[in-house]
């Protein structure tokens, strides 16, 4: 191998900076070439490859975003695409790829590997948490703390007016996020994709708390919550059903997406980096790096794609103890 190509590919997430950074400085210390593909498989079909050498990922690495830029690209997805990708990397002499994305893009990895028997590596990198693999997807450690910040304020401000807030975040399919800064922010009831509470649930919870003299409250909801109810009409349901809450509702959205990476981030994103080219260099092929009890490992990309990481049960019996 010759030349490495690194794109980032998806929904961003804090840290992707850094690990480009990686990638392209270990390539240079391996004395490999390195190019940046812009706008993820969009780029590569596009052939908007940049070259890149250890300079030129300097004052990135505290920086939010990908420098690379990202896209979700729908014609990566057809064959026909997949065939114009491999033309212009064949063009560059890119004879290998790592893509910095979420289980989307490593499906269109693997895809491509398995058409054009192409090397190629993930890391993931997603707010989300939600690769199977890894105890940590890029980013979810920065979002966690831009969340929690950002529930510290709406706390303050429930707690001045005496209001109940639905906050919303993010998490699609799994509640890695909603469950943590749920019980880092003291929330009264945490709703998740992967678990029904029940409206009735709820708003018995809800009943007991101002009983037991609570003045405000806070309920974190994920984007994709089991009730199926979206944040407002939770907030109309309260409204209808039960006395003397005066509630607001908060969605935090893309925020939780950008900014600095955490000192987490960036180590993990280093490390991420620095396993993903050593192994294409002795001949590993489509695998996704990740982390599992402080180790960086590989798992083949086959695995990593089939299923969801799952959320750690005991975290709901703890925001139950803890929301007494
Ligand atoms: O996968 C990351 C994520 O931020 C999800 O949590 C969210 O549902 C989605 O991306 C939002 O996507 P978009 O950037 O297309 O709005």
């Amino acid at each position: 191998i010759r030349k490495i190509g690194v794109l980032t590919s998806g929904g961003d997430a804090p840290g992707m900076n850094a690990a480009i950074r990686a990638v392209v400085r270990t390539c240079a210390f391996h004395d490999i070439k390195c190019y940046g593909i812009y706008r993820g498989y969009e780029g590569m079909i596009e052939g908007d490859f940049i070259e890149m050498d250890a300079r030129s990922v300097k004052s990135i690495i505290n920086k939010g975003g990908t420098i690379l830029k990202s896209a979700r690209s729908k014609e990566f997805r057809t064959k026909e695409g997949r065939a114009k990708a491999y033309e212009q990397l064949t063009k560059a002499g890119i004879d290998a790829f790592v893509v910095i994305g979420g289980d989307g893009s490593f499906t269109g990895a693997m895809v491509f590997n398995q058409e054009f028997n192409f090397p190629v590596m993930g890391i993931p990198g997603t707010i989300d948490n939600d690769i199977y693999g890894t105890s940590h997807t890029l980013g979810y450690d920065t979002a966690l703390n831009t969340v929690v910040d950002a529930i510290d304020k709406i706390r303050d401000t429930a707690s001045s007016h005496n209001r109940l807030f639905f906050i919303e975040v993010m998490g699609r399919d799994v509640g890695h996020i909603a469950l943590n800064v749920g019980i880092a922010g003291g929330a009264e009831e945490i709703l998740i994709p992967e678990e029904d509470l029940g409206l009735d649930r709820l708003v018995e919870s809800l009943r007991r708390s101002k009983k037991s003299g609570k003045t405000s409250s806070i309920v974190v909801v994920a984007e994709g919550d089991k009730i199926g109810k979206s944040v407002f009409e939770l907030k109309d349901y309260v409204d209808q059903n039960m006395e003397g809450y005066d509630v607001r509702v908060s969605v935090l959205g893309h925020m939780q997406r950008g900014g600095s990476p955490s000192c987490f981030d960036r180590v993990f994103a280093s490390r991420m980096g620095v396993k993903a080219v050593e192994n294409l260099l002795i001949g590993k092929s489509n695998y996704m790096v990740g982390m599992k009890n402080d180790v960086i490992e590989l798992t083949p990309f086959d695995q990593a794609v089939k299923g969801k990481s799952k959320i750690n049960k005991e975290l709901l019996r703890v925001s139950d103890i803890m929301s007494i």
